[in-house]
């Protein structure tokens, strides 16, 4: 009897849904300081979903505000309520592929914690995907019936730019029917199986989890999209910022030239890119004061490029596992370091191929990519060892 009265909430819970009921539907939600949204979340969950058998699982990473544990307590009574807690920021879309990862349901229903999303649309999505056959089910603002409330101009235009990049990037062969009018949604559900068809190819980065599933996909997916209005948020704030847009061209990148080479090598190169860019400005600016000789200038040139490079590369290229305090001026030390052994290397083999084949072009740049390529692979194990 003491246990039944310790268990009540518990056992009445127990009772509105029977053990012998299968889950039938995930919800998976990523959060980032959503405390104050989360528990009228879970309530406008259990109106709209009515007597499908589903279970909440939030996925936070680490907010200062204290959302996990508002989770936490309310899961201490709803047995449907689960938090992943990861330590960090680590973003969105890999917070969305853990909580996937992390249910027995067989549908995969993903939605936003301050309430933008409209939860009235849920069920229709996950009967799409369960009884409809379709492999994914997505929430558009930008199909007839769809939109986005009252929105700056800015950000309207920033969204739907966004969107026909990913419109191009997608063009009709990730799809089976016709071009879809809003992947960049934040609100869809998807089949199990065909979450498990796209997991391999997944590039988890940034913010835009369906863009990455659809392009992501070995066959063309099956999708269809329900209209909703897109809500004002009205607790708490956005995390959209510079970074999530940069990660987002990251995404496109992945996405393109992903199967060729890895990302990071490509942020490398570009941040070199720009490095020999700052190089030549140093370089310039030095030999027109008339102050200095040629090597003076030079080796200015070489330390300002290479500091440069440094501080982009653990701004942007490794930002996961960026330096700071003591460990920023010991990961420049190596970073120079590094460097010089790339620049010995590529000095060696461009002579190497002078020699060879005495041209002077093919030897330059034989010794700046075998330079480069020793530069990233040291600096990742050297400099920015995990
Ligand atoms: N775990 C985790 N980690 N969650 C995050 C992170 C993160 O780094 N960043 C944001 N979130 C959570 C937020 O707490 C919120 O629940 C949801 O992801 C969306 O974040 P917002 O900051 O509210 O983004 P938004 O309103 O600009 O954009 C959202 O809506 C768009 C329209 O559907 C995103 O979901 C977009 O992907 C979506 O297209
Ligand atoms: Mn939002």
């Amino acid at each position: 009897e003491t246990y039944a009265m310790l268990h009540a909430p518990i056992l009445a819970h127990r009772r509105l849904v029977p053990d012998d009921a299968p889950l039938e539907l995930a919800v998976v939600i990523p959060t980032r300081n959503e405390a104050g949204n989360v528990a009228a979340l879970l309530t406008a969950l259990e109106a709209a979903l009515g007597d499908i058998v589903w279970e909440a699982i939030f996925v936070d990473d680490d907010s200062p505000d204290g959302t996990a544990d508002v989770i936490r307590e309310i899961g201490r009574t709803n047995i449907r309520v689960r938090v992943l807690q990861r330590i960090g920021r680590k973003g969105l879309a890999s917070a969305v592929v853990e909580g996937m990862l992390a249910t027995a349901a067989p549908v995969l229903a993903v939605i936003d914690a301050d309430h933008q999303h409209d939860e009235t649309l849920l069920p229709r999505l996950y009967a799409a995907v369960r009884m409809g056959g379709h492999d994914v089910a997505v929430g558009s603002r930008y199909i007839e019936g769809g939109g986005v409330g009252q929105w700056e101009a800015r950000r309207h235009a920033g969204s739907r730019w966004a969107t026909a990049l990913a419109q191009r990037l997608l063009g009709r062969s990730k799809m089976d029917g016709p071009m879809i009018g809003d992947p960049m949604s934040g609100y869809f559900a998807i089949s199990r199986d065909a979450f498990r068809e796209v997991l391999p190819n997944l590039s988890s980065v940034g913010f835009k989890i369906l863009l990455d599933i659809l392009a992501s996909a070995p066959r063309p997916l099956n999708v269809v999209e329900l209209p909703y209005v897109f809500r004002n948020r009205t607790v708490g704030e956005s995390k959209l910022d510079l970074m999530v847009a940069f990660e987002y061209l990251e995404l496109l990148l992945d996405k393109t030239l992903g199967r060729l080479l890895p990302l990071r090598l490509m942020l490398f190169a570009v941040v070199g890119g720009l490095g020999l860019a700052v190089h030549l400005a140093v370089l310039g600016i030095a030999l027109g004061t008339g102050l200095t000789a040629f090597a003076t200038a030079q080796a200015l040139a070489v330390g300002a490029a290479m500091t440069f490079n440094f501080t982009l590369n653990n701004v942007f290229t490794y930002r996961d596992r960026r330096l700071r305090g003591l460990r920023l001026v010991t990961g420049l030390l190596s970073f120079y370091g590094v460097c010089l052994v790339g620049a010995a290397a590529n000095v060696g083999v461009g002579a190497l191929v002078y020699d060879a084949q005495h041209v002077w072009w093919l030897a330059g740049v034989a010794g700046a990519v075998i330079g480069a390529v020793w530069n990233f692979a040291a600096s990742s194990v050297v400099t920015w060892r995990r």
